[in-house]
């Protein structure tokens, strides 16, 4: 049976009880419960499989809720907020005391964002709490971008998906934390690094090792399907490579004409990034469905979004 639904009172009455709800954003599902509520937190950790060490990130209704969140906003945080939010930038800052230790995993930060969209932006206004809310995936997998997603993934484990229709970015916040008042890159997303160097000037972006003392959770392996993928700038001579196997291909703008593919999805026949980037995890889904033995994706143009779904496609092919 569908958990999917559109009403909001049910969903609002759900997570008053300290149970689950999984909320449509603008960039992916998220798997939502009260950030106070140990009962709510702890189910998010165990419905997603995902280790205490790798904290959440708290959603808010909007800024003037965020002196109750943080106790410090550095400067370029202010500008970065002003001109982001609400939408897919995640702020890491200084935390409140009253955030509770297993939203942050222990660190002395937490991770806030405000979503851009108009279902999850009502919900967040008519709770009197806000919501920690991770991807609506199981640890690893691929992240969901429409409802039907999450009622496979979690259909026996939560009560509702609160439908919102497909998310309009398709990849998650990119991520900024702060050094010495100075942001830096923690996780590339649905912001792109050049829009956000237009705000702050020159911003670097922390590679996953560098990363991985302040944000154990980014680890290489995510984002992943179940049949092996691989990244490559020419598709045609991967074909070559792989023609004893049943190939799938996730094309940029042309479909292949060789014979001897499976199965092909091709993500933006205008080269729009945005459209690439919010079909990308639907793509993967359908190609994981296939019994393929492999998933050739062609790498993006590395500067905007096609960076981050680089990003992504890279995460994607590291094996289990
Ligand atoms: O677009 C998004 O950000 C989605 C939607 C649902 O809002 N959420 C999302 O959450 O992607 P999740 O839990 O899948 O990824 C959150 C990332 C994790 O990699 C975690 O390590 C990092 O945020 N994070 C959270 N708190 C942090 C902190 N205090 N310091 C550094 N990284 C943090
Ligand atoms: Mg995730």
């Amino acid at each position: 049976m569908s958990i999917i639904s559109t009403d909001l009172s049910k969903a609002i009455a759900i997570l008053n009880k300290d149970a689950l709800v999984a909320i449509p954003t603008e960039t992916v599902y998220g798997l939502a419960g009260n950030i106070f509520s140990e009962k709510a937190i702890k189910s998010i950790f165990e419905t997603k499989q995902r280790p205490f060490f790798n904290p959440l990130i708290v959603h808010i209704p909007s800024v003037d809720v965020l002196p109750d969140i943080v106790s410090y906003i550095p400067e370029k945080a202010q500008l970065l907020a002003d001109a982001f939010w609400p939408g897919p930038l995640t702020l890491v800052l200084k935390k409140n005391s009253g955030i509770p230790d297993i939203i942050t995993a222990g660190k002395d930060t937490v991770a806030v964002r405000i979503p851009n969209h108009p279902v999850a932006l009502e919900l967040l206004q008519r709770l009197d709490f806000p919501l920690a809310a991770p991807s609506a995936n199981p640890f690893g997998s691929i992240s969901p971008t429409t409802a039907q997603h999450v009622n496979d993934y979690f259909k026996d484990k939560i009560e509702m998906v609160l439908d919102g229709g497909p998310c309009q970015r398709g990849i998650e916040s990119t991520i900024i934390g702060f050094e010495n008042d100075e942001p830096i890159i923690y996780r590339l997303g649905s912001t792109s690094v050049e829009a956000i160097e237009n705000i702050v000037g020159p911003i670097s972006v922390k590679n996953r090792k560098q990363i991985a003392p302040d944000a154990p959770g980014m680890l290489d392996r995510h984002y992943a399907p179940k049949t092996e993928t691989i990244l490559v700038d020419d598709i045609s001579e991967a074909i070559k490579k792989h023609k004893d196997k049943r190939i799938g291909i996730l094309a940029i703008n042309s479909p292949s004409e060789d014979d001897g593919i499976a199965f092909q999805i091709v993500l933006s026949e205008a080269t729009d990034l945005q459209e690439a980037a919010s079909k990308l995890y639907d793509a993967l889904h359908q190609l994981d469905k296939h019994d393929l033995d492999i998933i050739i994706a062609e790498r993006f143009p590395d500067f905007g979004l096609g960076k981050s779904i680089n990003d992504r496609l890279q995460r994607a092919t590291v094996r289990a």
